[in-house]
């Protein structure tokens, strides 16, 4: 029985929320008791029989999700399915780039051994950032646009909500 599934993320701009949604919904018409959370509501991970948790990648750090594995290390080691990075550094192909951001999510959630791991191109809003924030994308080279893969964030939806049927 997998009763009830937790989708915790961070955001700030948005875009990560719809990646949790995304996961949220899939697994719902696979037919799994889920919904999604913010972290920064503080959700209890105990109330819940397994756990996806994700957030966006700002300046090499994913400080919230940290912040959060740490406090409920040992309630998330037993409910963790999967955890997801949302960056920009998936956008291109630049294998080093995407090598360094999967460091980000490993660094991000310590010990904690989930079966999957996702990582997903964002968005970057020119209307939500600063003159300073646009300034900083343009000069490491940031794309400014939505690069998220619908299809990919699906995919790999299905491939948790396979796993779930066959354990
Ligand atoms: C100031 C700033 C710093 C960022 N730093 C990184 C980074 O270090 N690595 C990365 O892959 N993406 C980086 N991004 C891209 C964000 O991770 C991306 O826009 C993400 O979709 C934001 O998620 P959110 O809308 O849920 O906050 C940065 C974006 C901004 C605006």
């Amino acid at each position: 029985m997998t009763g009830r599934i937790l989708v915790a993320y961070a955001t700030r701009a948005g875009s990560t929320e719809g990646i949790a949604e995304v996961i949220a919904e899939g697994l719902r018409l696979a037919g799994y008791d889920a919904g999604k959370a913010r972290i920064c509501d503080a959700p209890d991970p105990k109330e819940y029989d397994r756990i996806i948790l994700g957030g966006p990648i700002y300046m090499g750090s994913m400080n919230e999700v940290q912040r959060y594995c740490q406090e409920h290390e040992d309630a998330l080691q037993s409910r963790i399915i999967g955890v997801f990075a949302v960056g920009m550094s998936f956008a291109g192909d630049d294998e080093e780039k995407h090598a360094q951001a999967r460091d980000v999510l490993k660094k991000a959630i310590g010990q904690l051994t989930p079966r999957f791991s996702g990582y997903f191109a964002g968005m970057t809003n020119p209307e939500k950032l600063s003159f300073f924030q646009r300034t900083a994308l343009t000069v490491v080279r940031t794309p400014i646009d939505d690069y998220r893969d619908w299809k990919a964030i699906k995919g790999w939806t299905e491939e948790i909500a396979e796993y779930l049927r066959r354990t």
